[in-house]
């Protein structure tokens, strides 16, 4: 049997390049896709493809997947890991940049997907694995578009995974908490942007202060924690519908679900100083 294929998004950085790798030496072929073909020069060179990919951008959303398609025929698995942080204010950050997270960290996946999944139907078989984060379940001020984008994500997984099921093609959310990536760092400078002046600048400041020292710090967990849980959940034949992993990622999870809102929101709070 020829070995399945996956594709895996956001493979230029952090947790996708760390997935593109352990599929690979799981033994599937592995299309690595992102905007930045350069960064992903490393993973080319560990044999995996590489393909260019802009989720804003329909024509690149559906010349990723012909290319693929063109060349092995079949996705047997898709990582949707592309995202990033439009942090800011609600109030400050523009309708338009609020429409491009969306763009980004759902819509640009949810086409990806479309386009993926006749095949996955006529194969009998796929696994799509949605990487969502905490901030699906909980949120932290400054961060409201992107937590808007992840509840998004899980609500839209859970669907999915209903509707999918019978062609055989599994759905896996991906909970990560804190993982040391560029996110963090990327996050933050939005959140400067957007809220460096203005009625929230002095606490919007301070939480992107504490924002990039907490993603330089040496807490989180290295991208690898997620990535093999995503390889561990595609392997699996039942996988389960959802992993949560990395720092902090199950304590916050559990707090959640046990506090009350204005409970829980003393103790964000207090965390985010
Ligand atoms: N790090 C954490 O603490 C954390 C926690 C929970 C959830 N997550 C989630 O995990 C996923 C991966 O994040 P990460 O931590 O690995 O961050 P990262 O290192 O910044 O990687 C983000 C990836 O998304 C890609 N991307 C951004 N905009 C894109 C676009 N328009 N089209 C295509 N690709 C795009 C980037 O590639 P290019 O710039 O080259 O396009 C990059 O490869 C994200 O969905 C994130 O929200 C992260």
């Amino acid at each position: 049997m020829n070995p399945r294929t996956a594709l895996v998004t956001g493979a230029s950085s952090g947790i996708g390049e760390a997935t593109a790798r352990i599929l690979k030496k799981e033994g599937f072929t592995v299309y690595a896709a992102a905007r930045r073909v350069d960064a992903m020069k490393s993973l080319e060179a560990a044999g995996v493809h590489i393909v260019p990919l802009d989720l804003t951008d329909e024509v690149s959303i559906r010349a990723c997947v012909d290319a693929i398609f063109a060349r092995g025929g079949r996705i047997d698995v898709l990582v949707n890991n592309a995202g990033y942080g439009s942090h800011g204010a609600i109030e400050d950050v523009t309708i338009e940049e609020a429409r491009r997270q969306f763009e980004v960290n759902i819509f640009g996946l949810a086409r990806l997907t479309q386009l993926v999944l006749p095949n996955m139907r006529e194969n009998g078989f796929g696994k799509i694995v949605n990487v969502t984060s905490i901030g699906g379940k909980m949120s932290m001020p400054f961060g409201g578009w992107y937590h808007a984008t992840k509840y998004a994500l899980e609500g839209w997984s859970d669907a999915l995974r209903i509707e999918t099921a019978p062609f055989g093609i599994d759905v896996i959310i991906v909970e990560p908490g804190g993982i040391k990536t560029p996110w963090g760092s990327i996050a933050a400078d939005h959140l400067r942007t957007a809220s460096g002046a203005g009625a929230y600048a002095a606490a919007a400041t301070k939480a992107a202060d504490g924002m990039a020292k907490y993603y330089a710090g040496k807490q989180l967990s290295d991208p690898l924690v997620i990535a093999q849980t995503i390889g561990r959940a595609v392997t699996a034949s039942k996988p389960q519908t959802r992993y949560a992993a990395g720092y902090l990622a199950k304590t916050i999870l559990l707090l959640r679900w046990l506090l009350s809102d204005r409970l829980f929101d003393r103790m964000i709070v207090s965390m985010a100083g």
